[in-house]
């Protein structure tokens, strides 16, 4: 069985390498259990946030395969040696607040990232996104930017986040979703057909709330234990 189901891939040129765009389903049994755990409605929110961070790792693992490397001479116990270091400047972009519960596993990966906070939240009433928070500066933009959001639902606040990192001037631009809606997918290849985007599964429908069906209910709420004053 594949490590992964490519649902769209296509190669772009970048001044430095090759890249590869689209959606990837990540498939793998650890994926699977611990991606059941956390849709389970009885995981307390303590677990849930180690779940999310399990999962990260995971799907962080799949989404930097390509990160570009340099030589970077060393010297070991016993002699001279070449080894490799990541030569790209990588920006990791939580969107605030349910992406906070994605940073730290990322950053155990990426010591060397640069975490850029977007703030998004979701209208209730008209599932629009409203952008509230940015911390995008205007200097340099970086490389690659991994934006991490475990929801991926109509699309809307993935969408406003990939826009403010294009116009910074971010080439790369990565989404890393734990849960995604068909239509979450399709917004985004929609309007970034050059973003690559990870996710743990592709769940069928959203409900008349724009919840992702089955989902696994509002990751914000479950990982900062404020789902009971809605
Ligand atoms: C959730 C989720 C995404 C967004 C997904 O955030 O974490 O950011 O909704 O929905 P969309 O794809 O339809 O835009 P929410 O608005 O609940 O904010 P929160 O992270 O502050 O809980």
């Amino acid at each position: 069985m594949p490590a992964s189901k490519t649902i769209r891939r296509h190669r772009i040129s970048t001044p430095q390498a090759q890249k590869t765009s689209g959606v990837i389903e990540v498939d793998h049994p650890l994926i699977r259990h611990h991606l059941t755990q956390l849709r389970d409605e009885r995981t307390s929110p303590s677990e849930f946030r180690t779940l999310v961070r399990r999962l990260s790792t995971l799907l962080a693992y799949e989404a930097t395969k390509d990160l570009l490397d340099r030589d970077e001479p060393i010297r070991t116990p016993n002699c001279e040696h070449v080894g490799r270091a990541l030569s790209e400047r990588i920006g990791l972009v939580p969107i605030l607040r349910a992406g906070l519960g994605m940073v730290d596993p990322i950053l155990d990966l990426i010591p060397t990232a640069e975490v850029w906070h977007l703030g998004v939240y979701r209208d209730e009433a008209t599932a629009k996104p409203i952008e509230y928070y940015s911390k995008i500066p205007a200097t340099e933009p970086v490389d690659t930017a991994l934006v991490v959001d475990p929801m991926l639902a109509t699309g809307g606040s993935a969408v406003a986040a990939l826009t403010t990192l294009k116009a910074w001037g971010v080439q790369n631009l990565k989404l890393l979703s734990i849960i995604a809606s068909r239509d979450g997918v399709r917004a985004i290849e929609d309007q970034f057909p050059h973003a690559q985007v990870y996710v743990c599964a592709i769940d069928p429908t959203l409900n008349d709330r724009k919840f992702i069906i089955p989902g696994l209910g509002d990751a914000g709420d479950r990982i900062f234990n404020t789902g009971r004053h809605e």
